[in-house]
């Protein structure tokens, strides 16, 4: 009888065989319970009832194409984190917004109480198109592990002008005439674009929306933070009570500055954002700005970032700021090493971010655990 059981139990063993780990160290493999280097990349944590939802790119050998769709992980100790599946698979379906080989990136979830829904968004490529679609696109599900049901995708609220616009601003906005300004980078058309070409030339068929994240302020209201206007202004947008449409209300943020890869967190009634350049794959040094109400005025600071590479962001890019639950305090940032010869290969940087002169400091770190790292 004994010998069954032991037989019976041996499964669980076996999966569940990898050794705790203690540590969190930036930049090696991490392994899940499998003994596999965790595949969530560009990704972003929902903490929900006593555990961290891990989501990210699923990303392959070859392509950074999503083969595959958006995985989940879970954790009690955000060091040991457990494979819970494809949270939103990839569609066979040819046509489909998500197909099979399209662009998935920067996923990023949070639990809407109003509909005691789970509310997934990320920045959707079309298949076979590039870049050029740049559309957000939203998925929901009553459990944090999923499955989710994808809603739509699409470019971002058409027809409207950001919300702290005067009509001196609109009207100069309406004025500008691309024609003048066919040559980039030039001084004039670098002012055109602060005042807003790019949001005119994408006004009615909406707004482009790439990478981004999520973020509920304590009033309970959502918003959607992304890179618009070609990459080159970053909108903040509010999103409507279910979390699943934009209201229209939204605000441009550092106009004309080239940010990606933007992390946005509260402490002490601060909003602190952090982001990156723009260089593709290929990492830069962060930028950190702050505003004392999220409709602005963003001061930029330094980049947080102390230590080997630093100026680098470490070798990696943001992808989201993590509060970590129960300690105001603790934040913790999250970039990714990005292997584009090699996707399934890019590896995580996870750093706590301590506090100078009431400023975000990340500094480097070999290894580090997030039980002792605060504790004291
Ligand atoms: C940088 C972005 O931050 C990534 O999410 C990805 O879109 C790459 N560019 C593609 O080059």
């Amino acid at each position: 009888m004994l010998k069954r059981i032991f037989i019976l139990l041996l499964p669980l063993f076996f999966f569940d065989a990898q050794a705790q780990q203690r540590t969190i160290r930036p930049g090696e493999l991490w392994p899940d319970n499998h003994g596999v280097h965790i595949n969530a990349h560009g990704g972003g944590i929902l903490y929900h009832k006593g555990t961290y939802y891990w989501y990210g790119e699923h990303k392959a050998e070859h392509t950074s194409a999503a083969l595959v769709g958006i995985t989940c992980y879970s954790s009690k100790d955000l060091v040991n984190w457990t494979y819970r599946g494809v949270a939103l698979p990839v569609d066979s379906q040819r046509g489909s917004d998500i197909e099979r080989g399209c662009t998935i990136e920067r996923p990023k979830v949070v639990y809407c109480p109003a509909t005691k829904k789970f509310v997934l968004w990320f920045h959707l490529e079309l298949k076979g198109r590039g870049y050029a679609a740049a559309r957000a696109a939203v998925a929901i599900a009553d459990k944090p592990t999923g499955p989710f049901t994808y809603l739509r995708s699409g470019r971002v609220n058409p027809y409207c002008y950001p919300a702290n616009w005067t009509d001196t601003d609109r009207q100069r906005c309406d004025t500008l005439n691309a024609a003048h300004y066919s040559q980039w980078w030039t001084a004039p058309w670098r002012d055109a674009i602060r005042q807003g070409l790019f949001l005119k030339r994408e006004k009615d068929g909406g707004q482009m929306a790439r990478d981004m994240t999520l973020f509920v302020d304590d009033d309970g209201r959502a918003y959607h933070l992304f890179s618009s206007e070609d990459n080159l202004t970053l909108h903040l947008a509010e999103l409507s009570t279910d979390f699943t449409y934009h209201t229209g209300r939204y605000w441009r943020i550092a106009p004309g500055g080239q940010n990606e890869a933007p992390t946005l967190f509260k402490y002490h009634g601060r909003y602190w954002l952090i982001t990156s350049g723009c260089t593709g794959w290929a990492p830069n040094e962060a930028r950190m700005f702050s505003a004392d109400s999220l409709t602005g005025e963003w001061t930029q600071w330094p980049s947080p970032c102390r230590g080997p590479q630093a100026k680098q962001t470490f070798g990696g890019q943001g992808t989201f700021v993590l509060p970590v639950a129960g300690r105001p305090e603790a934040f913790i940032f999250m970039a990714d090493v990005w292997r584009p010869k090699h996707p399934i290969d890019a590896r995580y940087v996870w750093l706590p971010i301590t506090f100078r002169d009431g400023r975000p400091v990340v500094e480097w770190r070999d290894e580090w655990s997030p039980s002792t790292f605060w504790s004291h």
